[in-house]
């Protein structure tokens, strides 16, 4: 089993990857010496998935299991909801000796991951990854988070879970927009880190339209591991994102959060707007600091062939685009901090993208990309 480990002091943790890990819930769980009281926290589409298999995992285990479901969507990311499953954890009798079991996708991880980190001041979590994006990005890394009226993500901590179990074979079921949105972060990994990947990734994207299936199953644990290592090694050299190592993993995010912002809920998806940010982040990388036209050209090619968007729908207006961009965490005193791209698997941390620089961007996104066939 691919097991990916994070060093990072005294909250060092595992992340185990393989098809049908979710049955092991249990035996990770005393491996790691948890309490006897699981909350298991998952949503509304995971549940009927994948919901009594791990329950029956932590009971044969031992442990007492409560179960918590909130609704399916982000919109799960609020105070409202996490002040209905405290109530619920309380009512079920966890106290400080129980920890929290989130079983979903990023929603749910964010969601449990922040009640863990204040539920009684703080109790353990484990993750249980059901999405491509919470499986390579969101549940490895301890960054929890909820969104407020005024925006996403403004409430959050830094809790790393005890171990995260991600099993492949729960991303059969996923919605096929929801598993391609998910592959923008692998993307995302290979031009920051892991060019070579870009090639599997366009080798998997021919295979799609049938989704994940049997046939292809046995060669997404490799995948899915050398993401999260990736990840796990840019987390270990910058475990609160003080140093700007961890930024790196907002290649494509700065416009591409600016997008998010811009559109009803559920227009475009995460990944989706991060494959636009990313061909963003691509064309300002090669006009201001050269990145090989051979490299935008692969990454964008793997992108177009992975179904993703690159070209900003019409009804999405630049100018709101750009407004929301000014207001992200990363502009401070009329400067952005950008990610851009030297060559593949080269990011520099940039604060000499002018407003200018990202209107034009803009404008390029609202045309036609062109795509050169690469093997
Ligand atoms: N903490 C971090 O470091 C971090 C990083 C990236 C993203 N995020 C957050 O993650 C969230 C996005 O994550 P997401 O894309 O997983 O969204 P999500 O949790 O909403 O999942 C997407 C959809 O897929 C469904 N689903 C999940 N697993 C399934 C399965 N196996 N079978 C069938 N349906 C399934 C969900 O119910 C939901 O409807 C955002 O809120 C984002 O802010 C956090
Ligand atoms: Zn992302």
């Amino acid at each position: 089993m691919p097991t990916v480990s994070l060093a990072l002091g005294t909250h060092s943790y595992d992340v185990h990857v393989s098809n049908g890990a979710l049955d092991s819930a249990g035996f990770f769980s005393t491996r790691a010496r948890l309490g006897g009281r699981a909350a298991l926290i998952t949503d509304t589409n995971v549940y009927p998935q994948y919901g009594e298999r791990v329950k029956r995992s932590l009971e044969d285990a031992d442990y007492a299991v409560s179960v918590h479901v909130v609704d399916a969507g982000e919109k799960s990311k609020s105070l409202n909801v996490m002040n209905q499953v405290v109530e619920e954890m309380v009512s079920a009798g966890h106290d400080r000796t129980s920890f929290v079991v989130a079983l979903g996708g990023g929603v749910v991880g964010d969601l449990a991951g922040f009640i863990a980190s204040v539920y009684y001041r703080g109790i353990p979590y484990v993750q249980i990854p059901t999405s491509v994006m919470a499986q390579v990005d969101s549940s490895v890394g301890g960054k929890t988070a909820l969104n407020l009226p005024s925006g996403k993500n403004l409430i959050g901590s830094f809790h790393q879970p005890r171990f995260v179990v991600a099993d492949p074979t729960a991303l059969l079921s996923l919605p096929e927009r929801v598993l391609r949105e998910g592959m923008a972060e692998m993307v995302k990994h290979a031009a920051i880190r892991r060019p070579k990947m870009l090639v599997i990734l366009r080798q998997l994207a021919d295979e799609l339209p049938i989704g994940f299936s049997l046939s292809n199953i046995e060669r997404l644990p490799s995948l899915i591991a050398e993401n999260i290592e990736i990840k796990a090694r840019i987390v270990e050299k910058d475990e609160r994102e003080t140093t700007g190592t961890r930024a790196f993993l907002n290649f494509g995010h700065t416009l591409g959060h600016g997008i998010e912002a811009s559109v009803s809920y559920g227009d475009l998806l995460h990944g989706e707007v991060v494959s636009l940010g990313i061909r963003a982040a691509l064309y300002l990388s090669r006009k201001l600091i050269g990145l090989p036209v051979h490299d935008e050209a692969e990454v964008l090619q793997t992108l177009s062939s992975l179904k993703l968007p690159l070209q900003l729908p019409r009804k999405v207006d630049p100018g709101t685009v750009l407004a929301h961009a000014m207001t992200d965490k990363k502009f401070r005193g009329g400067k952005i901090r950008f990610v851009l791209l030297k060559r593949l698997g080269e990011p520099v941390l940039s604060d000499a993208v002018t407003i200018d620089d990202l209107k034009e961007a803009l404008s390029v996104l609202g045309t036609a990309p062109r795509i050169r066939k690469l093997h």
